[in-house]
């Protein structure tokens, strides 16, 4: 998932309107008096369903969150990426960061190598490493484990590292960048990691991004890890994917599991498709990172989290891997670290028996409820209707429909009525709530597949460019499709299409130029591309002013703004049916041709 997603997943509309107005709930909407004039009686609204906002007063246009924030603070797209990114915790790659510093980022790769050797070498013959030899033989690892992994030992000193790495020209700052020192109140530098075993983080091309750094006895924190830096993102890395590539491309299978110590004991004992989410739960990044190398996923989950965790994020990663995601339930009190060691048949095992995750889901519901009688069939519905309704795959989704009735002994009919009727989990993302909950699809905002068909058309297809005076960015409701097509307006290269864009957009503007499609009767698609626009941004109007409709009527709102309400929905309608008009036109015409 690209960035841009990842902080529109993160981030709810109205949490951030929030932050700047005073939102009164009001049935399915927020309303508040208008950020953006000055008005006695509230005519902004804010509708967490669609994420959107729209002013009916004297601004009479609306947008998602990313137009809220360009509007309300005088930025542009990419400053509202970043300021909403920060509120999220989504870090932007700094390869979108403008002038991407690929010296920078080297001799952070290089500080970062050298300090793995540095370590590296303690661990092996410095007879301050004696404790720290002695905790890896006892933890089992064999000598050509530790050089796999080139674990290391970071002596008990506050300079070590610095010392020997600033004697190698590395400046301070550039430590500090790496992460590798740290900056005490005093404003006096000091090695990070001090008298812990360390285990260098490498990405799939094998450069150094960070370290994870364990205790060597029962002191806290047992793990201290590098922060994020310019080339390390925690949460979008993987323990092990440098040593697991090769082996999870040959077995069309990668597992992944929690801990540094579960990759090195699994690859000691000939796993070697296992890596690491490194505690953290695995995030859609990760997923990402491995669907390039096979589509098949197992997640080895504690007992305790299993439940949560499955089915918090396993449909959404098999919508983004296109296929199943399987679970293995560790038992209690165990991770793979201690089942492996103990018995690695019985992981093998483990890892061959691991189950769908809805199947898994589907177990547990059926273990917790008794499902003879009318209330438990109904908390099944309850607990696995909403999964089934996240399962993109029409087949898969048909195929839990068809468990569910059967399990529940209803008609499949019933089911599938039932299922229709869920719609995208509501109100969600209030602060309390973690955020990653968001399923990606459900999300209104990450994908308009009329919106990027109409944009992939234009972009690949120049000769539609005297054409687009139909279309307008209100359109889009995307606002990086808006961007796109605000640029595409104004340049008359793809190249300087990608000058005037947001780095951070690029990618969804390559994946817009080089999407397949067929060409021919380009003329008439984008033709039709536009209705369906028009009539995908009417219709999203309409049902804006009749929630407010409704909710005025109700509140017995003022007479004029009723009138005026009303005025504009008519408006809408009228739009809405010259839409229908020209399409049925457009229908006509084509049977005619056929004929
Ligand atoms: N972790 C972390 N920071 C912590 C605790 C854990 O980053 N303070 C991450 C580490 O990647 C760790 C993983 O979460 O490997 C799993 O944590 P845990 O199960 O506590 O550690 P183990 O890897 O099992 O280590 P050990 O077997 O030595 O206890
Ligand atoms: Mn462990």
């Amino acid at each position: 998932m690209g960035v841009i997603d990842e902080v529109k997943q993160r981030t709810d509309i109205v949490d951030v309107v929030g932050q700047y107005v005073t939102l009164t709930k009001a049935g399915r909407t927020f309303r508040a008096l208008c950020p953006f004039h000055s008005e006695k009686h509230p005519s902004f609204f804010v509708y967490p369903e669609q994420q959107s906002w729209h002013c009916f007063g004297a601004c009479n246009t609306g947008g998602d969150v990313f137009s809220f924030i360009m509007k309300k603070q005088g930025i542009d797209f990419g400053e509202a990426l970043r300021l909403l990114a920060q509120r999220a915790g989504v870090s932007i790659p700094s390869r979108f960061e403008p002038e991407a510093e690929g010296k920078e980022r080297q001799r952070l790769y290089q500080a970062n190598e050298a300090a793995a050797l540095y370590f590296h070498n303690l661990l092996l013959d410095s007879s301050a490493g004696e404790k720290a030899r002695s905790y890896v033989i006892g933890r089992g690892f064999s000598p050509k484990t530790i050089a796999d992994f080139q674990l290391g030992f970071s002596p008990n000193s506050w300079e070590g590292l610095k010392q020997y790495l600033t004697d190698r020209g590395y400046s301070e700052s550039e430590l500090l960048n790496a992460g590798l020192i740290i900056e005490a109140e005093t404003g006096k530098t000091h090695d990070r990691f001090r008298n812990r075993l360390m285990f260098p983080i490498r990405d799939a091309r094998g450069h150094v991004t960070g370290f994870g750094a364990r205790a060597l006895d029962d002191s806290l924190p047992k793990y201290i890890n590098s922060p994020q830096t310019p080339i390390f993102d925690k949460s979008s890395s993987l323990y092990g994917i440098n040593l697991a590539m090769a082996a999870i491309r040959q077995q069309n299978l990668a597992v992944i599991a929690e801990g540094y110590m579960d990759v090195i004991t699994a690859h000691q004992n000939g796993f070697h498709n296992a890596v690491a989410s490194m505690g953290t739960s695995v995030t859609e990044k990760q997923v990402s990172t491995l669907k390039r190398l096979t589509k098949n996923i197992t997640l080895a989950l504690d007992a305790d989290a299993a439940g949560e965790e499955a089915m918090l994020r396993g449909v959404s990663f098999e919508n983004t891997l296109g296929a199943e995601v399987k679970v293995i339930i560790l038992p209690r009190g165990k991770d793979p670290d201690d089942v492996i060691k103990e018995d690695a048949k019985s992981w093998q095992k483990l890892v061959e028996e691991a189950l769908p995750v809805v199947d898994y889901k589907f177990n547990v519901v059926t273990s917790e409820l008794d499902l003879t009688t009318a209330k438990g069939k109904s908390a099944a519905a309850d607990e696995l209707l909403p999964i089934i309704a996240e399962i993109k795959d029409t087949v898969r989704q048909a195929h839990y429909l068809q468990k569910l009735a059967h399990l529940l002994k209803v008609s499949e009919h019933s089911i599938e009525a039932a299922v229709t009727r869920i719609r995208p989990r509501q109100g969600r993302g209030r602060a309390e709530e973690p955020k990653q909950e968001v399923a990606t699809h459900l999300h209104p905002l990450l994908s308009s597949p009329i919106e990027e068909y109409c944009l992939a058309l234009l972009l690949q297809h120049p000769e539609l460019k005297d054409k687009h005076e139909e279309l307008s960015p209100e359109y889009f409701e995307n606002s990086e499709n808006r961007e796109i097509f605000i640029a595409w307006q104004r340049s008359d290269k793809i190249e300087s299409l990608k000058e005037e864009l947001e780095p951070a957009t690029h990618e969804h503007l390559d994946s817009l130029l080089t999407r397949n499609l067929l060409n021919t009767k380009i003329e008439q698609k984008y033709a039709e591309c536009v209705l369906r626009l028009r009539e995908k941004s009417l219709r999203s109007l309409a049902t804006k002013i009749e929630a407010v409709l409704a909710l005025e009527a109700q509140s017995g709102g003022r007479a004029a703004d009723l009138a005026k309400l009303n005025e504009q929905g008519i408006e809408v309608n009228i739009q809405l049916g010259k839409v229908f008009a020209q399409k049925s036109q457009r229908r006509l015409e084509q049977r005619g041709v056929r004929k």
